[in-house]
């Protein structure tokens, strides 16, 4: 690992030169990747979510490198970044992923490889390409590169108008093996993308899955559709997703309704130029009166300060993940023709919402789930072009992933949290300083808050 560490900082990016270095390095037999254990999946049986710790399921543990396929690249993570998914696959909620990896390895050869006793998680890097598989054109060794975490195998028809429709689709690091929280990471060649080139290793780490997420679920037309003047109701504003969202609303001209839990959090999304800000548990909203029945009374007042906050109008879109504990308040304060686009259920899957209010003032429910390639790369362009920013707030070392996704497990964390794999510092891997100049504020808005 040390003469590919070496390799890296040495020699400018793209030259000719780089690649033979880079082809010509050996391939460690074995790296350090995090991992859950097959043999652990029943750990956490008798607690409630809350209290299953990634600490005690989540370990560093050396394993084998696994063999180069066709269409493939092997990378040499510099750096990662913890999701939620992450924090799911630690907890073996809502199903332990080592379920996933052996429906995954039934289907080929290939795939058989990611069928083992541990699963290397993570579904974000930024590193360097050390080989590719036979078939790769577009990538070569010595390449700087960001990964996008949708794996797709695309042999059958339905995907080829959308790879998230193919039925073949999985989520690298999820489920899959081989994933960006380690030193080496298996991908398949395209989910590469060019690393921005004015961010730091862990900077460039932290947008991938969210904002690729975010941008699809937002902005796309296999999502909502933003536009111009669109007032989007955004929750968890300053989290992962909700990061980005509110980033992508304010850029493309819509009008952000920002929901937080804390006056920090408000804060942070004050300064990425939000204006309408909510603190839910300062307001103190309680959409459910007992585990099984909601109090409309606290939709209308939540549907009360929206229209406070927006001079009386509702939202065109609701960017909805928090999922069973908020979601018959996002169908009711969706305006009439309006749009609630979901990706996810955090505080639980099974939804309850009162339809009246959805047929009557015909709005639509959208599901959406990470994102194609072309999204991804359009996302990934965004952050590229310095038009949206990394929201990195704390990096860890790879041995504290455990720890890292700990915060994000128990909401103590802002944005995105980041992993250092092979950097052996933060800061490291910018090759354009004088972009990075221009935008340092806003690429530094989240670190140590
Ligand atoms: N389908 C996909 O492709 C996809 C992609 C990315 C993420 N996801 C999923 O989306 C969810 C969020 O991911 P993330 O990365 O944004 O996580 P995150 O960084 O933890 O942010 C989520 C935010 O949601 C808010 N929140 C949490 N529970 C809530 C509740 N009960 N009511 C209201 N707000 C609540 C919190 O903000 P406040 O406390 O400040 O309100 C929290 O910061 C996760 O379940 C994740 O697995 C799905």
């Amino acid at each position: 690992m040390k003469r590919i560490v070496e390799a890296v900082m040495a020699g400018s990016p793209r030259s000719a030169q780089r690649r033979a270095e880079f082809a010509a390095l050996p391939v460690p037999e074995s790296y350090r990747g995090v991992v859950v254990r097959r043999d652990e999946v029943g750990m956490f049986e008798g607690r409630v979510s809350r209290d299953k710790d990634p600490r005690e399921s989540l370990h560093v543990d050396e394993v084998a490198t696994p063999e180069l396929g066709p269409g493939e690249a092997l990378v040499a993570v510099m750096a990662s970044s913890v999701n939620y998914n992450t924090v799911w696959t630690s907890i073996f909620e809502p199903l332990s992923t080592f379920g996933f990896l052996e429906r995954y390895g039934r289907t080929s050869p290939l795939a058989a490889r990611h069928d083992l006793p541990y699963h290397v998680v993570g579904s974000d890097l930024a590193g360097v390409v050390l080989r590719t598989g036979p078939g790769v054109h577009a990538w070569f060794p010595g390449d700087e590169v960001v990964a996008h975490c949708l794996s797709v195998e695309l042999e059958r028809p339905e995907g080829h108008n959308d790879t998230m429709l193919d039925p073949e689709q999985r989520i690298w690091g999820f489920e899959t093996n081989f994933g960006g929280l380690a030193e080496l990471a298996l991908v398949k060649a395209n989910q590469l993308m060019p690393k921005p080139d004015h961010l730091s290793w862990e900077e460039a780490a932290a947008p991938g899955l969210v904002n690729s997420t975010a941008y699809r679920q937002l902005v796309s037309r296999n999502g909502a559709g933003m536009k111009q003047g669109d007032v989007v109701l955004v929750w968890g504003a300053s989290g992962g997703l909700g990061s980005y969202a509110t980033q992508m609303a304010l850029r493309g001209g819509a009008l952000p309704v920002c929901v937080v839990s804390s006056p920090a959090k408000a804060e942070i999304c004050r300064s990425l130029g939000a204006e309408l800000v909510i603190d839910r548990a300062a307001e103190g909203y309680r959409f459910w009166s007992d585990e099984r029945t909601q109090d409309p009374r606290e939709w209308k007042r939540f549907g009360a300060r929206i229209r406070e906050l927006t001079g009386g109008e509702d939202p065109d879109i609701v960017f909805e993940h928090p999922g069973r504990e908020t979601f018959g308040a996002s169908v009711f304060v969706a305006r009439r023709g309006g749009t609630v686009v979901t990706c996810a259920s955090t505080s639980g899957f099974l939804h309850e919402y009162d339809n009246r209010y959805l047929w009557m003032n015909l709005k639509r429910i959208i599901g959406t789930h990470f994102a194609n390639y072309r999204e991804a790369w359009e996302a990934n362009r965004l952050v590229a072009r310095g038009l949206i920013h990394p929201t990195l707030s704390r990096v860890y070392p790879l041995e504290q992933t455990g720890q890292a996704a700990f915060d994000v497990h128990r909401n103590a964390h802002q944005g995105k949290v980041g992993v250092l794999c092979l950097a052996p510092e933060e800061g490291l891997g910018v090759r354009d300083e004088q972009m990075r100049a221009r935008h340092l504020t806003a690429i530094n808005r989240f670190r140590g808050v």
